[in-house]
């Protein structure tokens, strides 16, 4: 009898151990939206506005979104609770301002952008303000796509570039290929305008993301639209002021 009763825990217990993949419930993992300006100036009607900050935005790929999902269903988790966002918990902004900013017309501050992100998904992080957008931050260090990409020969010069070079270029650096959104660009070609990376809730673990509800569309090859600051139109400075700064961003490209 004491015999069998062990014999069938450690069966038990073996078959807990084997179950494959088993991912505890309460596991969440992170995505990270990386959004191309370049890309975006050229694909709105609106264009792209510098924002109001006195900060410049980096001439990179921006934070666009930190989202939470539920490691077990794959879904995305949002409004977990009601902790109000605090401009005072993220001390510095400088950096959030150049990899995290809003580009929208017309401009603004990049503050409702935040405190979106935070109502939405940061709640749900299991993270304090603070370490939300740290957090963030810290990935697009780490995860650099920009220079990840031009190190790989992809650069954003209106050439073309394969979608699978594209992903096996992150697949090989932090061993997961992203998702790519694309959007139709000049003469309707497909161009690169966002990437998704995800992450184990450890932030260290890349892996890869489940797949959007509705597919992104891209063409084999996709355009890599370059950017410029001068494409941030200002809203103060008037059309002669702005030709002026194209004119001497220009001369000094040369
Ligand atoms: C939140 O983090 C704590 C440790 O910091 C961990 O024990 C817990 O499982 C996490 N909760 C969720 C929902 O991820
Ligand atoms: C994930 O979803 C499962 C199934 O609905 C649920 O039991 C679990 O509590 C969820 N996990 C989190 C962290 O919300
Ligand atoms: C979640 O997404 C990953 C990556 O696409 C996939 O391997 C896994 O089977 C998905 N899990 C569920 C429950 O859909």
């Amino acid at each position: 009898m004491a015999s069998s009763g062990v014999a069938l825990l450690c069966l038990l217990g073996l078959l807990v151990a084997a179950s494959p993949a088993a991912v505890a419930a309460d596991k969440i993992f992170y995505q990270i939206a990386f959004m191309w300006p370049g890309a975006y100036c050229a694909q709105t009607n609106a264009g792209c506005c510098m924002p109001t900050t006195d900060v410049v935005p980096a001439a990179d790929f921006y934070v666009a979104g930190f989202t939470v999902y539920n490691a077990t269903t794959n879904s995305s988790m949002t409004g977990c609770n009601n902790t109000p966002f605090n401009m005072n918990q993220l001390g510095d902004t400088t950096k959030l301002m150049q990899y995290w900013n809003n580009i929208r017309c017309p401009s603004s501050d990049g503050e409702s952008s935040w405190k979106k992100a935070w109502q939405t998904s940061g709640v749900c992080s299991n993270l304090s303000e603070s370490a939300y957008f740290e957090t963030a931050l810290a990935l697009r260090d780490k995860i650099n796509p920009l220079s990840r990409l031009v190190r790989n020969d992809i650069k954003p010069d209106f050439g073309l570039y394969s979608v699978k070079k594209i992903k096996k270029t992150f697949q090989k650096g932090i061993g997961a290929a992203p998702l790519i959104q694309c959007s139709k660009g000049p003469f309707d070609k497909f161009q690169l305008y966002q990437l998704f990376v995800c992450v184990a809730e450890d932030t260290k673990t890349f892996i890869e993301c489940p797949s959007p509800k509705k597919a992104y569309t891209c063409s084999d090859e996709i355009l890599f639209h370059p950017f410029k600051k001068w494409m941030l139109k200002t809203a103060s400075t008037s059309f002669a002021a702005r030709a002026i700064d194209q004119l001497l961003e220009a001369a000094m490209e040369i």
